[in-house]
């Protein structure tokens, strides 16, 4: 697990910082930086360097490695206090609260900006390094691949995706990004898997959730990890999050994708309620969201 590092950030100096990003510029190269290039790299003298070493090793920023050099390398700690770091300087963030959220590759904290905002840091390619690397696409551009990347990327790849979508489709306003963080509009709502809707709303929900689909169809984005955990539900309606994986509607297989991500939601309110929810033609259903002739769930799924 990764430690919350909104506590430590207070202590620490800007030169703190300079270190830190100078590790971060060496990790383009190498995984481990070797310490002689530290100064170069973070524009510290080389007794700076060691002072800052010993206190960013302190509080479990950085780790050392001795095989053949003396190397160091960010822990997510430390690069989640130059986001951080960054975010505050932008003045994004003013304050940070409690934990949102664990979910398979982030961490979401609220945090405080002219509203309560919600602070997602990407893990991708630290916590599930080898999944990362089946997916050709996240690493096919660069040789050297580090998590850094990784998680930057997918950061990258979340906010584009919400800044397409936002306003025309339910998903969180975007607000910032920076390195393998987002900054975005908190959402108050239950997640669907925690839901037990009423009767008389479950296909309504289920419609609510399959018109957007299409409206991000239409916007060229198809979610491609949709499921009820990824899903809000609130007195307003419903919100789509986690779009780190979304690939755009001209990919080859945008509509298998698109068939997938039916299959999954509609199969999920089949075992929820079966009592309300048949079969379904997810064929015709996923066909019907990418033209944009959807209109209403009667049509696709039996009562
Ligand atoms: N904008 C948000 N507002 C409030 N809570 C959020 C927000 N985004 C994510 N969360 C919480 O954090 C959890 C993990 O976020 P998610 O984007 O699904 O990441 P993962 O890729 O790890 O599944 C969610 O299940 C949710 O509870
Ligand atoms: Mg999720």
């Amino acid at each position: 697990m990764v430690q919350n590092v909104a506590g430590v950030l207070p202590e620490l100096e800007p030169e703190d910082f300079h270190l830190l990003s100078g590790i971060e510029q060496g990790m383009r190269f190498s995984e481990w930086v070797a310490k002689e290039k530290i100064p170069k790299f973070s524009r510290l003298t080389a007794e700076e360097v060691d002072y800052r070493i010993d206190r960013c090793l302190d509080r479990d920023l950085i780790e050392r490695k001795t095989i053949q050099y003396e190397g160091y390398t960010l822990k997510f700690e430390g690069y989640d206090a130059l986001a951080l770091h960054s975010f505050a300087e932008r003045d994004t963030i003013s304050g940070f609260g409690a934990s949102l959220g664990v979910g398979k590759e982030s961490d979401v904290y609220e945090v405080q900006s002219y509203e309560p905002m919600a602070l997602k840091y990407h893990r991708e390619g630290y916590t599930n390094f080898r999944e990362v690397m089946k997916e050709r696409d996240y690493t096919s551009d660069r040789d050297h691949v580090s998590w850094l990347y990784t998680a930057r990327k997918a950061a990258e790849r979340e906010f584009e995706s919400l800044e397409a979508l936002y306003p025309q489709v339910s998903v969180p306003r975007p607000i910032g990004q920076n390195r393998h963080a987002i900054v975005m509009e908190k959402i108050d709502g239950v997640e669907l898997s925690r839901t037990k809707l009423e009767d008389d709303q479950v296909r309504p929900v289920l419609g609510l959730i399959l018109r957007e689909m299409r409206d991000a169809y239409d916007e060229g984005r198809v979610h491609a990890d949709m499921s009820e955990y990824n899903v809000f539900v609130s007195e307003d309606g419903i919100t789509i999050f986690d779009w780190p994986q979304a690939i755009p509607t001209d990919h080859e297989n945008a509509e298998e994708f698109l068939e997938r991500d039916v299959e999954n939601i509609v199969g999920y309110f089949r075992r929820k309620y079966p009592q309300l929810v048949g079969d379904a033609d997810v064929e015709a259903l996923g066909a019907a969201l990418a033209d944009g002739s959807y209109d209403s769930v009667g049509e696709f799924v039996d009562e």
